[in-house]
C-alpha cells in the first residue's frame, strides 16, 4: 500500500509509521488522519511484524488537528457532518486495536490529536525538547476522539484535568514524572531508544505479548465506550459557539482569546 501523507518502514519484525507532512508540522488533515486508520488496520494482516513505532517527520512529532482545513462543508447535513466528525475517533479506535506492540516517538510538540495518538500507544519515548498540551479548551471545544480517558489513565485526574482545562504544555521532565512519558533522551537518541525498546518487545512471544495486551487494555478500559460515545456530539456543539470562533480567530491573530460563555 502507499501513502501520500505517511512512510512505512519495516524490518526485523518493526514496522516505523513517520506522519510525513513536515511543512504543515504534521497537522493532522483528513487525509492523514484517513492513512493511520487504514496503516493501523493493516497491520492485522502482517503477522511477521510485532511492534509498529509511530514517529514524525519534521519539526515536531505533530501539532494536532489541522486548523487551515475546512472540516466539512457547510451545505452537509447534520448526518453528513456527524459521520465525518467521527473520524479522529476511528483512528484512535484503530491504533488502539493494534494486536502489536505500539510506541510513540515524540520529539518537538505533540498537541491535541497528537497527544491522543501517543496516549493510544502502548509506551512513549520522548526527546528532551518535546512538550505536550491539549490545545482544545484553548480553541473553546472539548478533548474529543474518545481520548479523555487515555490521558487520565496514564497521568491521573488531577493532573489530567490540569492538564485539558488549561491546555497548558507540559514538558519532558514534567511529562517523564506524571509517568506519560516512559523514557526521556536527546533529540539525537530519540529513533535509536524506541528502536531498542521496539527489539526487546518484538523478541518476546508474540502471541501470550499480544494475548497480555489485549487483556491489559480490555481491563483499564471497560467503560471508556460507555462514557465516551457523545464526545463527537460534544464537539458539535462546542464547534457551533461563538467562543469556538474566538478560539480560532485568536490563535491566527496570535492573541488570547476573550471567552464569553456564547
Ligand atoms: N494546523 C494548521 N497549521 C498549523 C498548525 C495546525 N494545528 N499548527 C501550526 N500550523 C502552522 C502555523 O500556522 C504556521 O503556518 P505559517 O507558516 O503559514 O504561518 C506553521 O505551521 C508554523 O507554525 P509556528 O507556530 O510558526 O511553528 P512553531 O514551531 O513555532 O510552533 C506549534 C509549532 C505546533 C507549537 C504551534 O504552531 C502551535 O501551537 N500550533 C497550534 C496547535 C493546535 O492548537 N493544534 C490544534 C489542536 S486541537
Amino acid at each position: 500500500m502507499t501513502y501520500e501523507y505517511l512512510t512505512v518502514e519495516t524490518r526485523d519484525h518493526i514496522a516505523v509509521v513517520t506522519l510525513n507532512r513536515p511543512e504543515s508540522m504534521n497537522a493532522l488533515n483528513r487525509g492523514l488522519m484517513t492513512e493511520i486508520e487504514q496503516v493501523s488496520r493493516s497491520f492485522l494482516d502482517e503477522p511477521e511484524i510485532r511492534v509498529v513505532v509511530f514517529a514524525g517527520n519534521g519539526k515536531h512529532f505533530s501539532a494536532g488537528a489541522d486548523l487551515k482545513e475546512r472540516r466539512s462543508d457547510t451545505n452537509d447535513t447534520m448526518l453528513v457532518h456527524r459521520r465525518s466528525a467521527g473520524l479522529g475517533a476511528r483512528m484512535i479506535r484503530a491504533i488502539l486495536d493494534i494486536n502489536q506492540v505500539t510506541i510513540c516517538a515524540i520529539h518537538g510538540a505533540a498537541l491535541g490529536g497528537a497527544a491522543c495518538i501517543a496516549t493510544a500507544c502502548d509506551f512513549r519515548v520522548g526527546s528532551r525538547d518535546c512538550f505536550v498540551g491539549y490545545p482544545e479548551v484553548n480553541l473553546g471545544i472539548n478533548l474529543m476522539w474518545r481520548s479523555l480517558p487515555l490521558c487520565v489513565r496514564l497521568i491521573g485526574p488531577a493532573r489530567a484535568k490540569r492538564m485539558i482545562m488549561l491546555g497548558q504544555r507540559e514538558p519532558a521532565d514534567t511529562l517523564l514524572e506524571w509517568g506519560f512519558l516512559d523514557e526521556v533522551v536527546e533529540r539525537e537518541a530519540l529513533m535509536d531508544t524506541a528502536m531498542e525498546m521496539a527489539t526487546r518487545y518484538a523478541a518476546q512471544p508474540p502471541i501470550a505479548v499480544q494475548m497480555i495486551k489485549q487483556s491489559i487494555n480490555a481491563v483499564s478500559s471497560a467503560f471508556d465506550d460507555a462514557i465516551m460515545h457523545m464526545d463527537t456530539d460534544q464537539n458539535m456543539l462546542t464547534t457551533m459557539t461563538e467562543d469556538r470562533a474566538e478560539g480560532i480567530k485568536a490563535f491566527f491573530e496570535k492573541r488570547d482569546p476573550d471567552f464569553k460563555g456564547n
